[in-house]
């Protein structure tokens, strides 16, 4: 069969599975065994100058076995793409979502408008790394510390910040809340995108219940166990006029800025995303 007939195929396949973005996930995984870009495969299948070898359709199939089975295609090509950077993802460590590109702007705003040389961010409840690792390659004079709970999770955190920001960021494997007191006061921005889902809330999709870690996505009853924590720790880290930013859950705005408010801070903000959903809080120590 050719390699077109391969792709068709593969894509029913995906949608019977209730894959949403079918087409999109065989092309992908077709150019990553391939070695092309998604628009390179595509310029091959016109031109059918795509000849994969016996090994490669073989990767190949195991590949669309593997996403048809609900496999999250990051942990398939090894990598998520996330704002400007392009993380190490597998097995043990929430993939990053695009929305959290949009919440990471806040931060990376924040960041830009401290008025220091050095500005010093925390990303708790790092997971990949994507969040901390954007603000410290959009802004190079910011210094920034990721926290990660999880040691699977870490192995991919330690990895990308040894990659990405070798020179500033710095990877901690540990609770949040146990962020050294030796920064208490100093820091300029705190980020976090939480495990917020509620305990009983299992999401539909089996990408996300069956392949991201629960550490990653359960929060308690209320989903906002962790995010207490936060509000706690981020008090103590920034000194005043640091900014807080935090992910949360649509059902959730109200909550976090009960929670907020209650924790004493300044300048509370609920943020909508382009659906027009509460998806973020900001606040000011
Ligand atoms: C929703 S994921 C977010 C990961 C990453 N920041 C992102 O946006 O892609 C939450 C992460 O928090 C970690 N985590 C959960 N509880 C934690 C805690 N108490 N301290 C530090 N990390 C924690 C989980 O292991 C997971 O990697």
């Amino acid at each position: 069969m050719s390699l077109g007939g391969l792709l068709d195929q593969a894509t029913s396949r995906f949608e019977v599975a209730g894959i949403e973005s079918a087409r999109v996930d065989a092309e992908l995984l077709a150019g990553f065994v391939l070695g092309y870009s998604r628009g390179e495969l595509q310029s091959a299948l016109i031109a059918d100058t795509a000849n994969p070898t016996p090994e490669q359709l073989e990767t190949l199939e195991s590949l669309f076995a593997r996403r048809e089975a609900r496999e999250p295609l990051q942990h398939l090509t090894g990598e998520a793409h996330f704002r400007n950077i392009t993380l190490k993802v597998g097995k043990g460590v929430f993939v990053p979502r695009p929305e959290t590109e949009w919440v990471t702007q806040f931060a990376v705003d924040a960041t830009k408008a401290a008025a220091v040389a050095e500005p010093l961010v925390f990303d708790l409840c790092a997971g990949s790394g994507a969040i901390g690792l954007a603000i410290a390659s959009e802004v190079a004079n910011a210094r920034v510390i990721g926290i990660e709970k999880s040691p699977d999770a870490f192995a991919f955190t330690r990895a990308n910040y040894e990659a990405i920001a070798p020179n500033n960021g710095t990877a901690i494997l540990g609770d949040l809340s146990e962020a050294s007191s030796d920064f208490d006061g100093l820091v300029d921005v705190v980020i976090s995108n939480p495990p917020y889902i509620p305990d009983q809330m299992v999401p539909v999709y089996p990408e996300v219940a069956l392949h991201d870690p629960g550490l990653a996505l359960y929060g308690g009853n209320d989903g906002l166990d962790v995010v207490r924590v936060v509000s706690q720790t981020a008090k103590r880290l920034l000194h005043e006029g640091g900014t807080l930013v935090i992910e949360h859950a649509d059902m959730q705005g109200e909550a976090v800025r009960h929670l907020l408010l209650s924790d004493g801070w300044r300048q509370v903000r609920t943020h909508q995303d382009f659906n027009g959903r509460d998806r973020t809080a900001t606040a000011i120590r």
